[in-house]
């Protein structure tokens, strides 16, 4: 299965050893782009993508969407930041309003299967994932992408703070997700430790 894995932390940190791990399943061949080396220019709202197919920026996010249906599924993976996906991961994702815009001018995708893994320091706000889940969601359903489901890692907070086991459950559910043909989406997996400290 080919798979682009896309990374929204502004670090090298706890979201991106997941996503190498994601990426490094035997039946995924994986390619990673992390969003931070990118420039990031925010939708305009210019309304452009109302009249003519396309965004107005030519860009390297518009490079990565004119690509995302060369590509079996999408892995996205980013830190929980104030309850919500980082700053990069929205700003990406707010690029998609050329597709939903656009939707009568452009050819009807083919979607791939998507996953998201989101990392959270905190250990008991499972809320905080629902959060970046439902934006995840509304972005694949613009795009026509099969959500399978999200792998949510609460109480990792420093670089380096992701176990062995942790990232070994993270590759087996990521297996998991991206196998399975159409039909119903497994409920999202949640795993992770939810000891009762915050
Ligand atoms: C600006 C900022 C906001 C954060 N907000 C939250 C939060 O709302 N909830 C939480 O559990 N952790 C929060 N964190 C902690 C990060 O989610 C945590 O450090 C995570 O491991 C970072 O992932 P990364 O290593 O992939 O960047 C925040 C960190 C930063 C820098």
């Amino acid at each position: 299965m080919r798979v682009l894995g896309i990374g929204a932390s502004p670090r090298k940190g706890n979201s991106e050893a997941l996503l190498d791990e994601a990426l490094s399943v035997p039946s995924i061949a994986g390619e990673k782009i992390n969003l931070r080396k990118l420039t990031l220019n925010p939708c305009l709202s210019c309304g452009r993508c109302e009249r003519e197919p396309g965004c107005v920026f030519k860009d390297e996010i518009s490079a990565i969407y004119d690509r995302l249906y060369d590509f079996d599924g999408i892995i996205f993976s980013s830190p929980i930041y104030f309850g919500s996906l980082a700053a990069q991961a929205k700003v990406f994702i707010d690029r998609a309003q050329f597709a939903w815009a656009g939707r009568h001018l452009l050819p009807r995708p083919r979607g791939g299967k998507a996953v998201l893994l989101v990392v959270a320091g905190m250990r008991k706000r499972p809320d905080f994932f629902r959060n970046a889940e439902e934006i995840f969601k509304i972005w694949c359903i613009c795009l026509g992408l099969e959500y399978r489901g999200g792998i949510y890692f609460p109480g990792v907070d420093a670089v380096g703070d992701l176990t062995a086991d942790q990232r070994r459950r993270a590759r087996e559910a990521v297996r998991l997700l991206c196998q399975g043909q159409g039909g119903s989406p497994p409920s999202s997996v949640e795993i992770g430790e939810q000891r009762n400290s915050s």
